[in-house]
């Protein structure tokens, strides 16, 4: 029987390609695993209102962790429309699965590691090798949210505006049809586990500092939640500074100096935005890998999306996949297979004799080798 067992879920677009790049290496470092392929995306969405179908989470249940190419998501509108005829009208309505997911799973912590691998041209300096950890189940993106704000909602945000009631009144006064709530809930276990894990991994490491990318003299009852929380936990890794930013000035920071800095922790929307900017600093999206882990299971994707344009024509990086069954098997306990994993990646990214379209200096995908000759010539160093 195969060591592990892996719920394998190409999604969408490109989600295809960059996949069957990750399975081609996976089988040339005969990694002990079978493959459990299961249905995700917008395909399932309009044909069977559904973009996780249950079938998918029961497959889900039966593995030790997901590999997940992408997905394609769309505005509210699109969505209905695209739905097939006999679906419409039945009050369905589209939901993100990898968010699903997420929460389903209580995959509470997002890691995305942005280093600067010698010799890719994309860098914005060489220096740079920082990881990001985002508090991936709460905060801005938790889903609490309100358009037309209710009246009771309003009733009870009225009740409870210590200090602003005037404020209040007044957008209450523009009528209850015109106010869009969303909510960023926090909470102290959330916060704290986010804030243990970045430490844990900056110890772990030998990583020097560990920066909250935070915002609490604005937002003052979840940000100074959150910087309590960091503090509070910092008291128990004196072998690594605790720094704290702001997450305007940080994204400022990111630019001046990313070089200075190891490890950052955030809550959802924050990590997610300074992530992103941090990926554009060693590559972009071509090169963002990102892990969703939880306390036992863990789902592995490309922080790129679908890129629909690109769909089936084999053109776009592998890179940020092959980085994430890197990111698998640290999680899997693994770890020679990863350091084959990175070494190889590494050289081929050092040679610079094969590299896809962006890397290369094309524009619309072309001007590049194809995603297969860059997964071969990974496989080919392994
Ligand atoms: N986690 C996910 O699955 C995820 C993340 C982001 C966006 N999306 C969805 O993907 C769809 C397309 O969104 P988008 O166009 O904003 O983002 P995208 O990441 O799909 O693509 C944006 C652009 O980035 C470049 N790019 C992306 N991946 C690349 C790669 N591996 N190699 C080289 N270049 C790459 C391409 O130029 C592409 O057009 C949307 O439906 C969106 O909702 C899904």
């Amino acid at each position: 029987m195969p060591k592990y067992r892996i719920a394998w879920l190409p999604g969408d677009g490109v989600g295809h390609d960059v996949m069957n790049a990750a399975r081609l290496v996976l089988d040339r470092l005969s990694f002990d695993a079978e493959y459990l392929p299961a249905d995700i995306g917008w395909e399932f969405w309009c044909k069977e209102g559904n973009p996780l179908p249950e079938r998918t989470i029961e497959v889900l249940k039966g593995t030790d962790c997901a590999l997940f190419g992408a997905i394609t998501s769309k505005p509210r509108d699109e969505a209905n429309n695209e739905l097939a005829p006999e679906l419409q009208g039945k009050g369905l309505s589209y939901f993100s699965p990898i968010v699903k997911l997420r929460q389903l799973f209580d995959l509470h912590t997002n890691m995305r590691p942005c280093k600067a691998f010698p010799g890719n041209p994309l860098n914005y300096r060489d220096d740079i090798d920082l990881v990001v950890f985002r508090e991936n189940t709460e905060g801005m993106y938790g889903g609490i949210e309100w358009f037309p704000l209710p009246q009771k909602v309003a009733d009870a945000m009225a009740d409870s505006a210590v200090g602003h009631p005037d404020r209040m009144k007044k957008w209450f006064e523009k009528g209850l049809e015109n106010v869009a709530v969303s909510t960023r809930v926090m909470s102290r276990q959330g916060c704290e586990s986010i804030c243990r894990q970045a430490f844990e991994y900056a110890t772990k490491h030998g990583r020097k500092s560990v920066t909250l990318c935070e915002k609490p003299n604005v937002l003052r009852e979840t940000g100074g939640l959150m910087t309590r929380t960091f503090r509070e936990v910092a008291k128990g890794y004196p072998g690594v500074e605790p720094w704290e930013a702001n997450i305007d000035a940080i994204c400022m920071w990111m630019v001046k100096n990313p070089q200075d800095y190891d490890v950052l922790v955030a809550e959802n929307m924050f990590g997610d935005i300074v992530s992103d900017l941090c990926a554009g600093l060693v590559g972009g999206l071509g090169f963002a890998s990102a892990a969703n882990i939880g306390d036992n299971y863990a789902v592995f994707e490309p922080t790129h999306g679908s890129a629909p344009k690109y769909a089936g024509k084999n053109v776009v990086n592998p890179m940020a996949m092959l980085l994430t069954v890197r990111l698998m098997f640290d999680w899997l306990g693994e770890p020679d297979l990863a350091a084959r994993l990175e070494g190889a990646i590494a050289e081929v990214i050092s040679d610079g004799a094969v590299g896809t379209y962006d890397v290369k200096g094309g524009k619309g995908g072309v001007g590049g080798d194809s995603t297969t000759a860059v997964a071969e010539a990974v496989a080919s160093k392994l």
